[in-house]
């Protein structure tokens, strides 16, 4: 008889969102180990917003694999709800990102021949929500990100940061309570950027979303009241922004 399908529990139900311990990653290249994490700890409550900086190579986009249950810990733990992520096999991390995750990247990844609402429907239909009650979220969720008009529009017919708002929309569209974003504004110039960090901005403090910004720009990370530094694979930094970002 087949298992039960794993359903998790509300992000309600735990107190933090996320229990970062002791986490190490260690990938193997040829015959040789490389330590990419090497002990990091950190706790993330729910409604937050924190910037994630460091140098190229540092182990940002590897922490944030683990974050979204993309990658489990070499050593370590990563609790999402109260869920201890390398104890679940991988249709039980697919469910907890399907329930709880929304990933925004610094290369769009639109279906290119496929309009806006249609792309940003496409979670759900993952889902297995009904078409009307797709398009009809899908709208919605791209009002949010103020792109009604642009809703029939094909990822051609879009400016770069139109695009990545309509990412933005994919990753609300199913409303998770998380929102992990490796250098969202990576692709775009400045004040476009500006434009994405300002809408982040507006669904934490609307939506409540959690909200975790991997960035190389200084400026974005000094408007954001906690920043987390990681080094060589360690955290060195965890608190409020500072002046030598
Ligand atoms: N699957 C893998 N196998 C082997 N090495 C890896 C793997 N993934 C990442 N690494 C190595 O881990 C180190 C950290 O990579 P990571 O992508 O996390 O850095 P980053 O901080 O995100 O850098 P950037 O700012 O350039 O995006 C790099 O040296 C990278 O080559
Ligand atoms: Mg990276």
């Amino acid at each position: 008889m087949a298992a039960p399908a794993f359903a998790p529990h509300a992000p309600e139900e735990h107190e933090a969102l996320i229990e970062v311990s002791g986490l190490e990653r260690t990938f193997m290249v040829g015959d040789e180990p490389l330590t990419v994490l090497r002990g990091v700890d950190f706790t993330i409550p729910r409604g937050a917003y924190v910037a994630i900086i460091g140098p190229s190579g540092s182990g940002k986009s590897t922490l944030m694999y683990q974050l979204g249950c993309l990658d489990t810990p070499s050593a370590g733990t990563v609790r999402l709800a109260g869920y201890d992520i390398g104890s679940l096999d991988d249709a039980e991390l697919a469910a907890l990102r399907n329930r709880f995750i929304g990933f925004v990247f610094q290369a769009f990844n639109l279906l290119p021949r496929t309009t806006a609402v249609d792309n940003v429907a496409l979670p759900l239909r993952y889902a297995g929500v009904g078409l009307r009650e797709r398009r009809r979220r899908a709208r919605e969720a791209l009002g949010r990100v103020a792109l009604s008009h642009r809703e029939d529009h094909t990822p051609e017919r879009l400016s770069g940061g139109e695009r990545q708002r309509v990412a933005i929309a994919r990753a609300i569209v199913t409303e998770p309570a998380l929102l992990l974003c490796d250098e969202p504004t990576g692709n775009l110039d400045q004040k476009v950027g500006r434009e994405i960090v300002e809408l982040f901005e507006r669904l934490n403090d609307e939506l409540g979303v959690t909200v975790i910004i991997v960035t190389h720009d200084p400026a974005l990370a000094r408007r954001v009241r906690r920043v987390i530094k990681i080094v060589d694979g360690r955290l060195v930094h965890d608190g409020p922004p500072t002046a030598d970002l």
